[in-house]
This record gives structure tokens, C-alpha cells and sequence, in this order.
């Protein structure tokens, strides 16, 4: 039988708290075979009620067929998970925090034979003043290059303009970079110039008619008076919002890209 040589990618936004679970539990499953995807990469660094991801979590994500839990700047916020974070090497957090910080920001997984870099880096404007994502990503993408079929980005940061920088950088050695953090999905899904899928934000799997995730009735009131009232994830029906990636593993460039975005009523 002839190798497979394309490899489709599902990668799905930042995972918000018990909604955004719910719907992963009930529609992953669907959306995998949906799109005979070959990768599940999966943002989690809000899974656990908007702060950080806990073990079960992990644990359950794993089980339900995701292979990468990429994260950002809340996957701190759990300190009893940190050690998980050095011993499990399908979880992220971004690689351009310092070196000694725990856990690791970058992972090779085989998957039908092939290997899939994934690499996850987070921005620096109107977030922590961190190493630079640019020369972080650069070497990574330098060090596992010749010994993987594709390689894949997720870019957790504020500004587009950070972020379609960056992308434009690093067109056409990776296969794809897609942004989360804002939570709101973007317009913008193509493939640049050189060959590398792109998508500003990929959204949320969270609660749509929400304030990216919160209860908008505190969200409104934090922005009414300024004070910093706690935010809370609006318990509703959520939405799984990402893309799809298609990849000529020979080429290691994008052939499709088309953003998801799948209601499930729980
Ligand atoms: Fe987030």
C-alpha cells in the first residue's frame, strides 16, 4: 500500500471552561471523522473554568482523540499541574517563556507514519515582555525541520499585527500557524504566499453569545465602572470553532485551509 502523503489537521481555539468541554466531549468525536482528520491539536490553557488545565481534563481530551494541548499565558494558573507539564510531552505552553520555566514548548508526535512538529509560541505585545517568538520559533523550526513531515504553529497572541508578522516570517517553513487567545474567530483563513495555511484567530470552543467566554452581564458591568469585577464563563450552549488543515507531506506546504465553527445545543 503507497504511503499516505497528505495529512489533515484539526486544530481547535482555546477550550473554555465546562461549556467548552461539554462540546469538545459531545463534538470532537463528530468532527473527526467529519474531516478524517489525521492530528487533533487542541488549545486547553482555559479549559479548567477559564484558568489553566488540570490532569482529568488532559486526561479526558486525550482519551476523546486529541494528540497536542497547546496553551498560553493562563496554563500557570493551576500550580498542582505543573509537574504534569515537565513529564507530559503532548502538553504545550509557550516555548518562548525561559528556559526555566516548567514544562516545554514544542513536541514531535507519529501519526500514520508520519511526524508532526508542533510548536507553540506565544506574542508579545500587550502580554508579558517574554523571549522573542520570532528567533524562538526560528530555532525550533530549524532544529526539527529534516526530520518532520509537517510542522505546525500555535501563536497565542493579542495583535493581529503580531501575529500576520510572524506568520509572514515563517511562510513557507511550516506548513500552518494559527492564532487563539482573543477568541474570536477571524475572517482571514488563506494560504500566504509560500505556501503556509494562516488564520488570525481560530476563536473558542466556549459560549457564543458571551463576552469571549464571560458572562456578559459581569462583563458589561466591568467595563461600566472599570472596577475588576471577577469574570465568570456564561453556562450556555457552546460552539467549537477552528480549522482544518490539509498538507502535502511532500512539499510539507497547505494545500486547503477552511475554518469550523459547530454549534452543539448542551
Ligand atoms: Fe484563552
Amino acid at each position: 500500500m503507497a504511503a499516505q502523503r497528505t495529512l489533515t489537521a484539526l486544530l481547535l481555539g482555546d477550550v473554555l471552561g465546562q461549556p467548552g468541554c461539554r462540546a469538545l466531549f459531545i463534538g470532537l468525536p463528530q468532527l473527526i471523522k467529519q474531516y478524517r482528520a489525521d492530528i487533533v491539536v487542541v488549545n486547553g490553557e482555559n479549559a479548567d473554568n477559564g484558568f489553566g488545565l488540570n490532569d482529568e481534563l488532559a486526561r479526558q481530551f486525550f482519551s476523546l482523540g486529541v494528540h497536542v494541548i497547546t496553551s498560553g499565558n493562563h496554563i500557570w494558573q493551576k500550580e498542582e499541574f505543573r509537574p504534569t507539564l515537565d513529564s507530559d510531552e503532548r502538553i504545550l505552553r509557550p516555548a518562548n517563556y525561559p528556559t526555566s520555566a516548567p514544562g516545554h514548548g514544542s513536541t514531535i508526535v507519529e501519526i500514520k507514519g508520519m511526524r508532526v512538529g508542533v510548536i507553540n509560541v506565544q506574542g508579545r505585545m500587550q502580554m508579558s515582555p517574554i523571549d522573542c517568538p520570532f528567533q524562538v520559533s526560528s530555532r525550533l523550526i530549524e532544529r526539527m525541520k529534516k526530520t518532520t513531515d509537517a510542522i505546525l504553529v500555535d501563536f497565542h497572541a493579542e495583535v493581529p499585527q503580531e501575529k500576520e508578522a510572524l506568520a509572514l516570517h515563517l511562510d513557507g517553513a511550516i506548513s500552518a500557524l494559527v492564532g487563539t487567545h482573543t477568541h474570536v474567530q477571524t475572517l482571514d483563513a488563506r494560504i500566504l504566499p509560500k505556501g503556509s495555511a494562516y488564520i488570525t484567530d481560530m476563536g473558542m470552543c466556549g459560549p457564543y453569545n458571551s463576552v469571549i467566554g464571560s458572562d456578559p452581564m459581569i462583563a458589561i458591568k466591568r467595563q461600566m465602572t472599570q472596577v475588576p469585577y471577577r469574570n465568570e464563563i456564561l453556562d450556555a450552549p457552546a460552539t467549537l470553532q477552528g480549522v482544518v488543515v490539509t498538507i502535502d507531506i511532500t512539499t510539507k506546504k497547505a494545500l486547503s485551509i477552511t475554518p469550523i465553527k459547530e454549534n452543539f445545543h448542551i
